[in-house]
């Protein structure tokens, strides 16, 4: 019984290895180290290679006797995806399709995909269910739209999946060991902690005329160790024979650009350098979950505030900023 987890070497990959690992979980890591670090996985079995590499899954399938998948490996940059769909068409949906089959042909028949909120694109009624019209706006969400759709028809030849559509995941271990590095990422907590500590200019508020209470726009941010602890749950309930899903996994609080701004200062005793700039193209007002049916069916909650989604991710970037 173990875990196999593609992609693990990343930011929230890297805090599920943990997280499964803390529960005394038999896990191999499988990623290609193209966006990866490998010192985050730590001593964890780890195997170097691409998901597309049939002989690559055969092998670990075979020698760890793998049971399960947790599937992160992925591009997710939403800007460079608009610039080459040929890339994140291959990377996202064409690897997926092959690891599934080389899965499959190993007997392996339950996933937990790493899908996204960014699949409902500018929702028409928040907090959004499950059941709102799936309108990505990006060929990243495109992605990952189709990866849930092939997931969902592949239930018929045997195979059960979860796929989670995560809001905006942010924060670092608690013991600051592991984080999102700010290099890597275009997110906002990351460049908040970036402008805090001088490594850019002031941080660009993306406009604040909006039709919200402070006029920025409102996400529902979570923590990246509830985000990981919510990927045990979906392996728990497809090895309890649950059938395939798809669940939001977010707090179901609305949460301002501001106000993550105020939280950051306040827990960092600084001012965060920014100014208010025009709005970001496509940005939609506000996104946030309805959690309801992970609650319900996963037995999932955050467990984390925004205190210490900021605290934390304060913690590692003050610690380990170059
Ligand atoms: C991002 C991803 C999306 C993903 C989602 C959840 C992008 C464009 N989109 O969207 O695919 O599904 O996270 O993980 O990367 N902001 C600023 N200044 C900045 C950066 C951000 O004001 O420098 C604001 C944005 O306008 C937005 C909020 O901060 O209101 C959050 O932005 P971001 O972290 O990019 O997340 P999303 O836009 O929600």
């Amino acid at each position: 019984m173990t875990v196999l987890v593609t992609g693990g070497a990343g930011y929230i990959g890297s805090h599920t290895v943990r997280a499964l690992v803390a529960q005394g979980r038999d896990v191999v890591v499988l990623d290609s180290l193209e966006l990866g670090h490998k010192s985050r996985v730590g001593n964890v079995p780890f195997v170097e290679g691409n998901i597309s590499d049939a002989k690559i899954i055969d092998k670990v399938c075979r020698k760890f006797e793998v049971s399960e998948v947790i599937h992160f490996a992925a591009y997710k940059a939403v800007g460079e995806s608009m610039e080459q769909p040929l890339r994140y068409y291959n990377n996202n949906v064409a690897g997926t399709i092959a690891l599934v089959r080389a899965l499959m042909a190993n007997g392996v028949e339950k996933i937990v995909f790493s899908s996204s909120a960014a699949v409902y694109g500018n929702p028409d009624h928040v907090p959004v269910t499950e059941d709102a019209p799936l309108r990505p706006e990006s060929v990243y969400a495109e992605t990952k739209a189709i990866v849930e759709k092939f997931l969902s028809s592949c239930e018929s030849i045997g195979l059960r999946s979860v796929s989670l559509r995560y809001f905006n995941a942010a924060g670092a271990s608690a013991d600051a060991t592991i984080g999102e590095d700010w290099s890597m990422s275009q997110n906002l907590v990351p460049l908040v902690m970036k402008a805090l500590l001088g490594f850019s200019g002031p941080l660009n508020v993306f406009g604040n005329d909006y039709p919200t209470p402070d006029g920025t726009c409102t996400r529902d941010y979570i923590h990246v160790e509830d985000l990981a602890a919510a990927h045990i749950k979906a392996l728990d309930y497809l090895n309890g024979g649950g059938k395939t899903l798809a669940c939001n996994v977010g707090t179901g609080i609305a949460t301002s650009v501001l106000e993550v701004i105020s939280i950051a200062e306040q827990v960092s005793g600084q001012k965060v350098p920014h100014i208010i700039s025009s709005r970001r193209a496509g940005d939609p007002v506000s996104v946030f979950a309805d959690p309801t049916l992970a609650r319900a069916l996963l037995g999932w909650k955050a467990n984390h505030d925004l205190r210490d989604i900021i605290g934390s991710a304060w913690k590692w970037h003050s610690s380990s900023a170059k």
